[in-house]
Parts: structure tokens; C-alpha cells; sequence
């Protein structure tokens, strides 16, 4: 008998890089989520084409025509509702949401950010990691809260930061790692591995991973 796979709804805003990792990742017999639905709050976003094309359902709810924030999240919820999603996963949704949206889905919904939290919260996280000459930077997969870019953290990915980074190659490379942390991230969770306690998260299997990551890299 096959596990009941979470039906999962992607939340994006534009291009859907993160949307088409999780969609992709999902095709796998033993992943324990399926992404039932696509809603974008712009409806050009580029990534509804790549799930259409995945045959996924897509939902645009175009924010600039609801009046309240409250009457654009009515309408997502109803969406979701429609489509009987169990797990929201935000992928470059660039909505803020309110308190009552994230409390009704408390511990249901979690985002990628890319930066190590809770270092670099909101826009322009590379210029900030670059300005602040951190020589690690990363990406961060958590259950959402109603404070922007805060939650129980789920999972990171850390990526070394290189003399000549500009905020644009340091981008590639922490986008490259968000596209197989968030998998991974979704997984944990729809399988049911992994647990709010305390504002932190509890439950992974620890395995042998002892490297740590240097940056610069140790010589000799
Ligand atoms: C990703 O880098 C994601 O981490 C970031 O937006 C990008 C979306 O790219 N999200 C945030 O900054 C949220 N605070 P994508 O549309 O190709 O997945």
C-alpha cells in the first residue's frame, strides 16, 4: 500500500527556481509529499509555465487587484481549501502575511531564505552578507512565523563566501544548495520526521558528519 503522501500547495512570486526542485523531487515513488497546487500572487510569475507544463494546477491570485491583505489571503485560502492542501510551502513568495493566516497554518507552512538565520533577514541577503564580510553564507528552510524571516529552522545549507563574490555569484551558488536543501527540508516534514518543541525543531536522525566547512579553506 502506498503512504498517504501530504498534499503540498507551492506559493511563488516569480521565477520558481525553488517551486520546480520541489515539483521535481517529488516524482520520486517514495517522497512523502505531492505538490497538488501552484498559486503565484503575480500571474505573469515565469514559474507557472514550468508547473503547467508539469501538469500541476495552477492558482494566479494577482495581489494589485485585492484591496486588503485580508481579502487577498481569503481568496488563497480558499484556494487551498479547494484543493485540499495539507502543507503550504512559500518558494520566493514575496507576500508578507498576516498574524491570522500564519496562525491558522502554524507549523503547515515553511519558507527558504537564503541566509544562514537569523543572520540576514529580508531583501538583499547576499549584499548583506557581503557588506557584513561573513565567510559563510547559506540558505535556511523554516516553519513560518508572523515575524518577517523567523521560525523553528527546519534545515540550512552552508556555502563558503569566495574573495572575488560578488552578491550575484554567491546567489548562484546559495541557490544551487536551496535546490536540494528544500527537498530534503519537505520531506522531513511531510514525512512527519521533524517537530516543533519550544520554538525549535526536534527529530532528525543525526548521522556522521563531522567535516566542518572552511572558508577560507585550510592550507598545507
Ligand atoms: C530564492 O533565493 C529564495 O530563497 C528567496 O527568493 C528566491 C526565489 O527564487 N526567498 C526570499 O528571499 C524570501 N525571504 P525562485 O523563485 O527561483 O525559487
Amino acid at each position: 500500500m502506498t503512504a498517504h503522501r501530504k498534499k503540498v500547495a507551492v506559493l511563488i512570486s516569480g521565477r520558481g527556481s525553488n517551486m520546480e526542485a520541489l515539483i521535481v523531487a517529488a516524482r520520486a515513488v517514495d517522497y512523502p509529499a505531492e505538490i497538488t497546487t501552484v498559486i503565484s500572487s503575480q500571474p505573469d510569475a515565469p514559474g507557472l509555465t514550468f508547473a503547467r507544463n508539469a501538469g500541476i494546477a495552477t492558482v494566479a491570485l494577482d495581489h494589485k487587484t485585492f484591496q486588503a491583505r485580508e481579502a487577498f489571503e481569503a481568496a488563497l485560502q480558499t484556494a487551498l481549501d479547494a484543493a485540499g492542501v495539507e502543507l503550504i510551502a512559500l518558494a520566493g513568495f514575496m507576500r508578507l502575511m498576516t498574524p491570522d493566516f500564519v496562525g491558522r497554518w502554524r507549523d503547515r507552512m515553511i519558507n527558504i531564505h537564503p541566509s544562514l538565520l537569523p543572520s540576514f533577514k529580508g531583501l538583499h541577503t547576499h549584499e548583506q552578507a557581503l557588506s557584513a564580510g561573513v565567510r559563510v553564507a547559506g540558505c535556511t528552510v523554516h516553519f513560518v512565523r508572523a515575524e518577517l524571516d523567523s521560525g523553528p529552522i527546519i534545515a540550512q545549507a552552508a556555502v563558503a563566501v569566495q574573495s572575488g563574490d560578488t552578491a550575484a555569484t554567491l546567489a548562484d551558488r546559495v541557490l544551487a544548495a536551496e535546490h536540494k536543501l528544500y527537498p530534503a527540508a519537505l520531506r522531513l516534514v511531510a514525512a512527519g520526521q521533524i517537530h516543533v518543541d519550544g520554538e525549535k525543531t526536534i527529530g532528525y536522525e543525526d548521522v556522521n558528519q563531522t567535516t566542518a566547512l572552511f572558508s577560507p579553506p585550510l592550507q598545507g
